[in-house]
């Protein structure tokens, strides 16, 4: 499996203080920071835009390799996914990780390639993406079954196939919710398929219910109360990082 990637979620963080709760999460022995941006749409709740992000991006090293310790993951919770790539690209994102039941709602007039019809076929999604200088993610809800991955997953043309899968653990929104453990299956199937696939799991990951998750084959793990609101936020890091690199 490829290698733990520990993604604190800033979202528990405090927002008066972003840029230094930022660049102290990465000296805490972070790899990525996980960046929720939610509309108020797609999500019945409201985080920040591009400004915040950039602004924040200027307290952080951008990494220097793809992957690398410092990247910006940008999970977008938003209706319309394809007409913020080329904003939150500017602002300092790095990997793009958008929603799968948005991408094929989406209702944008702005398409990638001048398509007329209102659907982003979730390819030509990754494809812009990638276009645009970003790593892709793909991300589903508990309630959208984990095969409608494989058709991405399996493209031939590496442009149109997604850097990282994100399965959620939670119902998106809010941070501090119940981990579900119904979700655990879908890690394991994409695992069995995917050995090398950067698999995501994301809400209610903590020191209680790292390990279901690293053993079903997650490697990107998300955490955003169990860092931030810990007494001892590097100790819960590195605490993630062991379970799933044993
Ligand atoms: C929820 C967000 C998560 C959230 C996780 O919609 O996508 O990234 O911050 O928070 P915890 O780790 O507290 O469940
Ligand atoms: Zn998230």
């Amino acid at each position: 499996a490829p290698k733990a990637i520990i993604a604190p979620s800033i979202l528990s963080a405090d927002f008066a203080d972003l840029g230094a709760e930022c660049s102290r999460t990465i000296q805490r022995g972070a790899d990525w920071l996980h960046v929720d941006i939610m509309d108020g749409h797609f999500v019945p709740n409201l985080t920040f835009g591009p400004p915040v992000v950039a602004k924040i991006r200027s307290h952080v090293d951008r990494p220097t390799e793809k992957h690398g310790r410092g990247t910006f993951d940008c999970h977008m919770m938003i209706a319309e996914p394809k007409k913020w790539v080329k904003e939150f690209k500017k602002a300092g994102c790095d990997l793009y990780c958008f929603h799968y039941e948005a991408a094929i709602n989406s209702t944008a007039a702005e398409s990638p390639e001048g398509r007329s019809d209102s659907k982003t076929s979730p390819r030509e999604l990754i494809r812009f993406i990638h276009e645009q200088g970003m790593l892709a993610g793909i991300a589903i809800k508990p309630a959208t079954p984990v095969d409608v991955l494989y058709d991405v997953l399996d493209a031939e043309d590496p442009a149109e196939r997604p850097d990282m899968a994100l399965i959620m653990t939670v119902e998106p929104g809010f941070g501090g919710q119940k981990f579900m453990a119904s979700e655990l299956p879908k890690v394991q199937a994409l695992r069995a398929r995917y050995p090398e696939l950067n698999i995501e799991v994301d809400g209610g990951l903590g020191p209680g219910t790292i390990d279901q998750a690293a053993d079903a084959g997650a490697n990107v793990i998300v955490a955003g109360s169990a860092v931030f609101c810990a007494p001892d936020p590097a100790a819960v890091i590195a605490l993630l990082r062991e379970a799933v690199e044993k």
